[in-house]
């Protein structure tokens, strides 16, 4: 499963990559409107920072705009991913950019009822937002899993991307249920490194380090 981070901001973007984990990136307009930067310089920062696929989204509703729209995204970089919603709209364009060889990323998805539909454009990506679901007393995994399971049978080839991650055991069991990429914030990326027995550990280790070392300045 790859790890990719859902920010918009380059330090985050920088200090992660620098772990030699990243795969890629998804920004939505909400993130992208918190840098409160021109979006366009936000993204090509980005798209030149991460090798893999960044996800950048479509804001316009009808289809010739929101086609138009994803044309530009695609253009900015060959690892740009048009983020189309779920909606009629979204699935006419995503087929069409789809068609035209752009890689489409099909969001905010709720049910294994739209991952088959967003398979069926032949979409690059498709984004089941698990903590939205849990937000509401659904469940989030359970979609997850079943959507997982649905394009396992069906030999979709769509990636499943679990989104919408909210703590470590969110990508624990992401992983577990299949899903190819699992996109979080950065609290949650920072959190799935640490370990209180890792920092004891640590510790110990190098307290024993250091009086080895006396030992031995003692005996020289
Ligand atoms: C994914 O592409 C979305 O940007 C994201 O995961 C949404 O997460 P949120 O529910 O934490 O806003």
């Amino acid at each position: 499963m790859k790890l990719f981070l859902d920010t918009a901001s380059i330090d985050e973007i920088r200090e992660i990559n620098r772990w030699g984990v990243l795969g890629g990136v998804t920004t939505n307009p909400s993130l992208v409107a918190k840098e409160a930067d021109d979006p366009a310089r936000v993204w090509k920062e980005i798209l030149s920072e991460v090798e893999g696929p960044i996800s950048l989204e479509t804001t316009e509703l009808e289809i010739e705009p929101m086609y138009e729209q994803g044309v530009d995204l695609a253009q900015m970089a060959p690892n740009a991913v048009v983020k189309v919603p779920m909606t009629p709209n979204g699935l006419t364009v995503g087929k069409r950019l789809t068609d035209e060889g752009i890689k489409v990323n099909v969001t905010l998805v709720f049910s294994p009822a739209q991952a088959i539909l967003a398979a069926e454009i032949g979409a690059y990506i498709v984004s089941p937002f698990l903590g939205r679901l849990d937000d509401v007393a659904a469940d989030g995994m359970d979609a997850l899993r079943k959507i997982c399971g649905i394009y396992e049978v069906q030999g979709y080839e769509t990636n499943v991307l679990a989104a919408s991650l909210r703590h470590p055991m969110h990508v624990v069991d992401a992983a577990l249920a299949g899903a190819d990429i699992a996109t979080m914030p950065y609290s949650v990326f920072t959190q799935l490194v640490k370990h209180p027995l890792t920092d004891v550990g640590l510790e110990k280790f190098l307290q024993d380090w250091k009086s080895l070392q006396k030992e031995l300045r003692k005996g020289a």
